[in-house]
């Protein structure tokens, strides 16, 4: 072949190479749109723990969702409802060694403060509750298929019940939780709602899981707020008694960690915890 030829031969073939590659992307992502919700779950599901095992992989998954939630978002419940049904789970904080720290400090606070019902707002898939140690426990979630999974998941545990957050009976309990939760509340008025009940709802304590910074993020399922400053300003009955910073903090080098840290609140007049 002559070098004339052998050139032309090369760059024909890039160029096949190239429009196949592409025809391939193109084609497998109207693909993927189209697929049923139960094979759409089944690749999440493989996309997930490959991101989780190989290096580097974690930053782009985080990146796909991103992009995917951002073109599918409506409400924050909705969002929420949408990701249960297509497979996803309540995310990284609710799974490892985040939920393994979660559940310790919190199974240690209720035996220590001999806590004897606790009230959850927003459950969610029920991993991390599967490490918590409570004598009676109620979970809300706004989102139906979260309650369906926990129901199941929970079926013969007679100390945990749960219901969705439009049909709660005002029952309180000695604790409310609110766990990796606030920072998803990106309307205004069901942040303020959210925490009305977690607030109106206990006895005794709230504890709360969260960011605690006024910021707008790019994932659009995300809005870090200061909720210490909105219990100052409209709880003045409830005392923050101690904040607990999270050993595992976030990493933005692989979006390793969290962003949370622990906030206990009592009713004011009741005794410390740290002199229990
Ligand atoms: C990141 S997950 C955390 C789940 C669980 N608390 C944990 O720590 O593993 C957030 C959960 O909050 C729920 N959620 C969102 N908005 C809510 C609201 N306004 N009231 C109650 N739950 C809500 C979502 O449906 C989702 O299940």
């Amino acid at each position: 072949m002559s070098g004339g030829r052998s050139r032309n031969w090369r760059i024909g073939s890039g160029i096949a190479w190239v429009s196949t590659s592409l025809a391939i992307v193109v084609v497998g992502v109207l693909v993927f749109t189209r697929l049923p919700d139960r094979a759409r779950k089944s690749i999440d599901g493989v996309l997930r723990s490959l991101a989780r095992r190989i290096p580097g992989a974690r930053a782009i998954h985080h990146r796909y969702l991103e992009s995917r939630s951002r073109r599918d978002f409506s409400t924050s419940g909705d969002y929420w409802e949408r990701r249960y049904v297509t497979g996803g789970t309540s995310g990284d904080g609710s799974y490892g060694q985040l939920a393994r720290f979660k559940a310790a400090v919190l199974n240690d606070f209720v035996s220590e403060h001999r806590i004897r019902d606790v009230l959850e707002l927003g459950v969610g898939d029920g991993n991390q509750l599967g490490l918590a140690e409570y004598p009676q426990y109620r979970g809300l979630d706004v989102s139906a298929e979260a309650i369906r999974m926990c129901r199941a998941r929970f079926e013969n545990d007679r100390t945990k019940q749960f219901g969705l957050l439009a049909d709660f009976d005002d029952q309180p309990a000695e604790l409310t939780l609110s766990l990796d939760v606030v920072y998803h509340l990106v309307e205004d008025d069901v942040f303020d709602a959210h925490m009305r009940l977690l607030f109106g709802a206990s006895t005794r304590y709230v504890a709360v899981y969260a960011s605690n910074y006024d910021s707008v993020e790019s994932a659009i399922h995300v809005r870090h707020r200061e909720f210490t400053r909105w219990v100052g300003e409209n709880c003045p009955e409830w005392v923050l008694d101690h904040h607990l910073a999270n050993p595992y903090a976030y990493d933005p080098r692989d979006h390793s960690g969290s962003l949370a840290d622990f906030y206990f609140y009592r009713r004011a007049g009741t005794q410390s915890l740290q002199d229990n």
